[in-house]
């Protein structure tokens, strides 16, 4: 891509969730009279790259207003998303915010797994002029809906559920947490850290909500109605669910979609997505190669949020890292998100669109 832009509104800096999803890019936007590159040597190069933007995004507003931005790449390997390759990823992350602001972009969201570096290191980016966001605060805001409008959809009543976060203790998990825990029968939650578990329960005990809270998934998956997947992680495995359990996968990469011992009986929906309904560009146009979603104009909350932001000129810091997100911040963002012809995306999963209960995964 050319670099020399001037001044752009946002930067998205990523990251690929699969080796399935990295090479049919690659292929797709190499010559096509070349041979396509095995997966195997995509793999011996890919994680050396360094970070680099790949094409330019325009988005219009309901308002006739228009952004543009970049996509950023880090490199980072879908397999070495783990706390043992945290440093190198680090790295990668920070040259990419390097590169964002180089490109002049006002804001950088931090896509998915990259929002770590707002974890603690904050303070090494307060010389630079770009704007920082994790995006998980829109990200919230589309589970959250989601959870909401499924229940209207399929009958259930919100405020007689049982509601389990895998991952309660992460940014997104414990903005989960502080919305729902006056709207529901019980919250019900889950991370690996006992300490920090055991301390946000017993926070929420003395707010008088009902709340049960175990290392151990398999002692809550049992009671939970609806399911929240916010958790870092390729490695839970799930059985024994409820029938017509109601299951929001928000991970990314996916935390649950092919780890569900029980297939039957299950609505999964790929959670935090929103549509885009006014205009969604790329230059040049790597849509095809790029975007894998079964309807058009669905992106991420975390990369919304930097959209959002840029429509309404508010080129800030607005998801700093764990534990600060608001039920306010999520309201304001998710109306501003409508304000601009951007909502909840349809319900879907790998298979297609969510269909009606007693369909498989
Ligand atoms: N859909 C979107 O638009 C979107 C946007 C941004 C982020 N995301 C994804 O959302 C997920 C959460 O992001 P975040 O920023 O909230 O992450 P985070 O702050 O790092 O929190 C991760 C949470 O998961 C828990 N966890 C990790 N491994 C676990 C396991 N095996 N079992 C149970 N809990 C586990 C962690 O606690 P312990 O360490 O104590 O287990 C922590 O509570 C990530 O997958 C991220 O990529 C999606």
């Amino acid at each position: 891509m050319d670099s020399k832009s001037t001044s752009l509104d946002f930067a998205i800096i990523g990251h690929q969730e699969s080796w399935q999803s990295i090479t049919s890019f690659i292929n797709g936007i190499r010559n096509a009279s070349i041979e396509p590159l095995p997966v195997d040597k995509i793999k011996d190069v890919f994680g050396f790259m360094p970070p680099r933007d790949l094409f330019k995004i325009t988005l219009k507003s309901k308002t006739g207003n228009e952004v543009n931005g970049v996509f950023i790449e880090t490199f980072i390997d879908p397999d070495k998303l783990s706390a043992r390759y945290l440093k190198t990823n680090i790295s990668k992350v920070k040259k990419a915010i390097s590169l964002a602001s180089k490109l002049n972009a006002k804001l950088a969201t931090l896509g998915g797994f990259t929002s770590i570096v707002l974890e603690g290191s904050r303070n090494e980016f307060k010389d630079i002029s770009i704007k920082l966001t994790t995006g998980n605060t829109l990200t919230a805001g589309f589970i959250l809906k989601g959870i909401e409008h499924a229940c209207v959809q399929y009958d259930i009543r919100l405020e007689e559920s049982n509601v389990l976060i895998i991952g309660a203790t992460g940014d997104i998990g414990l903005a989960c947490t502080h919305y729902l825990k006056q709207k529901v029968s019980t919250l019900l939650l889950n991370a690996r850290n006992q300490r920090r578990l055991e301390t946000l329960a017993t926070s929420l005990r003395n707010e008088g909500v009902n709340v049960f809270c175990d290392t151990n998934l398999e002692s809550l998956v049992p009671k939970a109605d609806i399911i929240i997947a916010v958790a870092s992680s390729k490695d839970i495995l799930i059985g024994n669910t409820k029938n017509n359990v109601i299951i929001c996968d928000a991970g990314y990469p996916k935390n649950l979609e092919n780890r569900l011992l029980k297939k039957e009986d299950i609505i999964l929906f790929h959670g935090g997505m929103g549509i885009i309904n006014y205009g969604y560009t790329f230059s040049p146009n790597y849509k095809p190669f790029f975007y894998n979603y079964p309807v058009d104009n669905v992106a991420h909350g975390c990369v919304l949020e930097a959209v959002i932001l840029a429509f309404e000129k508010k080129y800030e810091n607005y998801s700093v890292g764990k534990g600060n997100i608001t039920p306010e911040a999520i309201s304001n963002i998710y109306q501003w998100a409508l304000k601009h012809g951007v909502e909840l995306a349809p319900f879907y999963n790998s298979k297609g669109l969510c269909k009606l209960f007693n369909t498989k995964v």
